[in-house]
Order: structure tokens, then C-alpha cells, then sequence
């Protein structure tokens, strides 16, 4: 019988050009910084793929996950995502709705900081809490969604799906369709994919486009509230060659009335079908960050059709949280976690 093979510890991954002590918008980040938790999260995969997908390279780390606002895959993601890692994972939602009041938030943060979490996860329906609770406590903050403001790890993990086809996404055409207004996905996924150097393109009815995105629409020397890009209100325009369609679902929890005639009209003249997509790309992808209304946003057929990665984007999801939470871990008070050896012997070695 021959000795079981013991495999080479995996190296130390390379995070030199990771200097964020918080994730709460990708505003702040450049293309190297996004690049390495890209990189990072193709090693995460590897982790995800072995036998017994579990590393301790977060024993000892405590991740707090704070959801005031519904989740399904976010928090599962990230929940999992601290496990992989060994991380202990605590998880609680806070369904009330009266926690606009910044001083119970602080008190929340300060409180779990105590307790001894090293990150808290937070979503919340108020755009900035996550801000918030970033100056109030040296827990780091990863922002899962703030209102109708960003959704940073969302955007991460729609530029690793993408990258994964697309070697780089420098000059592939992006369209974004739907509530591009009140969509924190399509806002942090426009300070991605400008930084990745794509052609992004935002798509709905004008209602539902925030102002002031095209360039030629901006005052001179006006600070950005978001990337410039092209917009159009015609969706055959839009999608003809685009390499990616991002489909959004209407975020009627945001929504003012009267945006919209009806949700009929609203699917006849920006439901993304299988005769739309015709136009784009031969090897367009189609995404969705869920959750999705087909016979709305998106046709059933194409939503499960040839093109569609919209489950792989679930997958990838945790990776991209992997990579996140340790590069978080090593950024606060806490030594830099080791390795992604299989067990603590070969970390320690
Ligand atoms: C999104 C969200 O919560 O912002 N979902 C997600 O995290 N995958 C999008 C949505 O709610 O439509």
C-alpha cells in the first residue's frame, strides 16, 4: 500500500495590492484592486471543488452577518463563504423597520464588535448604513446591500462570471435592462465595469434611468455620482452585439407610483426574449442577480436558455465572498490569516 499523498500547501495568496479596511461601494476600487479579488476568488474555487471543501484559514476569525432586509442568496453565500474558510459564522435578521434611528445601527455594530466580530456582513434598506456603521466601530463592514445605493460583492461576483468567459472585459459591450434607477446592483455594477474598461450600456424606460448619466448630459468638473455610459430607452438598440445582457428585476419595493403604465407594457417593451437576444453577440451571456419574475423582466426560455449563467453567478458568489472575507481578515486588528493549506499542520509548516 502506498502512503497517501500529501499535497504541497497551498502558497499564501498574493494580496499586495489589497488596502481596503471596509467594502462598502466599488467606487473606491481600481482595476488591480479588483483584480486581485478576482484572481483571488479562482483560488477560492479551487478550495470549493476539493473533496471536503473545507480550508482553516479563518479558524479563530468571527463573521457576524446583519440582515435588515430579506436576502436568499447573499446570505447563504456569505454564511457558507465564512464556513469554507473556518471561520464561526453568526447570522441575524433584524426584520423591523425601525431601525432608521443611526443610533440603534451603531449600537448593533458596536455591540457585535464586542461580542467579537472581526467583519460584519450588513444589508440594510437605508442607502449609507453601512457607512454608518464603518466609522462607529473597527469591525470591518462589507456592505450586502444598502438601499438603492451599491451592492459591492453582487458587482464583484458578476465581474468574475464575466471574466471567466471573457478573458478580459476590456471593450465588451454590457447592457444593463430594467430599473436601472433604484437598482443598487446596476450602480456598483457601473463602477465595476468601468474600471474593467467594458462599454457600458444602461437600458429602460426613462422613468426608471437615473439622471445625468450620459457625459454630454454632465455640468463641466461635476464630481460623478456615477460612470458615464451610454443610455438608451430602445432595447433592440441596446442589446444589438452586446457580449453580456444583464437583466433587473423591477425594484417595486423602491418605486414611487406611477412609473410605470402597467407591468404588461412594462414586459412588452423591456422583457429581454429570446427575439431580442437574437441581436446580440453570437456568444452573448445572459445574468440576472435574482431574484428574478420571469414573464416580467425576463423571458422563462432564455432565463434557463444555452446562454444563461445566471446559477453560476449563485456559485460564484461564494467564492467571491471567500475571497473577500479574507482579504478583510487580515486588515484589522487581527494577524493576516494563513494560507489555504487543507489543515492547520500544513499552514503551520
Ligand atoms: C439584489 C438585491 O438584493 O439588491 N439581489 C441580490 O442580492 N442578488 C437584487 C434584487 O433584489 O433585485
Amino acid at each position: 500500500m502506498t502512503a497517501a499523498r500529501i499535497e504541497a500547501p497551498a502558497a499564501a495568496p498574493e494580496v499586495a495590492t489589497w488596502q481596503h479596511r471596509h467594502v462598502l461601494d466599488l467606487d473606491d476600487f481600481t482595476r488591480a484592486e479588483i483584480e486581485t479579488v478576482l484572481d483571488l476568488a479562482d483560488r477560492m474555487r479551487e478550495v470549493l471543488d476539493r473533496r471536503i471543501a473545507r480550508v482553516p484559514a479563518l479558524r479563530g476569525y468571527t463573521v457576524m452577518n446583519l440582515f435588515y432586509e430579506a436576502s436568499t442568496r447573499t446570505r447563504a453565500s456569505f454564511e457558507l463563504a465564512g464556513k469554507v474558510l473556518g471561520a464561526d459564522v453568526i447570522s441575524l435578521s433584524a426584520t423591523q423597520a425601525s431601525v432608521q434611528k443611526g443610533e440603534s445601527l451603531i449600537d448593533t455594530a458596536r455591540t457585535l464588535r464586542a461580542i467579537g466580530a472581526d467583519v460584519i456582513v450588513m444589508r440594510h434598506a437605508a442607502s449609507g448604513a453601512p457607512y454608518l456603521a464603518a466609522r462607529h466601530t473597527d469591525a470591518a463592514i462589507v456592505n450586502a446591500g444598502d438601499g438603492a445605493h451599491a451592492h459591492p460583492t453582487q458587482a464583484l461576483l458578476d465581474l468574475y462570471t464575466m471574466r471567466r468567459h471573457f478573458d478580459s472585459l476590456e471593450g465588451k459591450r454590457v447592457v444593463l435592462v430594467g430599473d436601472i434607477a433604484h437598482s443598487r446592483v446596476a450602480r456598483s455594477d457601473l463602477w465595476g465595469l468601468a474600471a474593467m474598461g467594458a462599454e457600458v450600456v444602461v437600458c429602460g424606460p426613462p422613468t426608471l434611468l437615473p439622471r445625468g448619466l450620459r457625459a454630454a448630459d454632465r455640468p463641466p468638473h461635476a464630481a460623478a455620482a456615477l460612470p458615464a455610459v451610454e443610455v438608451e430607452t430602445d432595447i433592440d438598440h441596446a442589446i444589438a452585439g452586446a457580449h453580456v445582457v444583464i437583466a433587473l428585476r423591477l425594484q417595486s419595493e423602491r418605486q414611487q407610483g406611477g412609473l410605470l403604465p402597467s407591468l404588461h407594457e412594462y414586459a412588452a417593451l423591456y422583457q429581454v426574449t429570446a427575439a431580442r437576444l437574437a441581436r446580440a453577440h453570437p456568444d452573448h451571456l445572459l445574468m440576472h442577480p435574482g431574484p428574478k419574475n420571469e414573464g416580467i423582466e425576463i423571458a422563462g426560455d432564455v432565463a434557463t436558455g444555452a446562454h444563461s449563467i445566471i446559477e453560476e453567478q449563485v456559485t460564484n458568489g461564494v467564492a467571491v465572498r471567500m475571497a473577500l472575507l479574507y482579504l478583510l481578515a487580515g486588515q484589522g486588528t487581527r494577524p493576516a490569516p494563513p494560507t489555504l493549506a487543507r489543515t492547520d499542520a500544513e499552514a503551520a509548516r
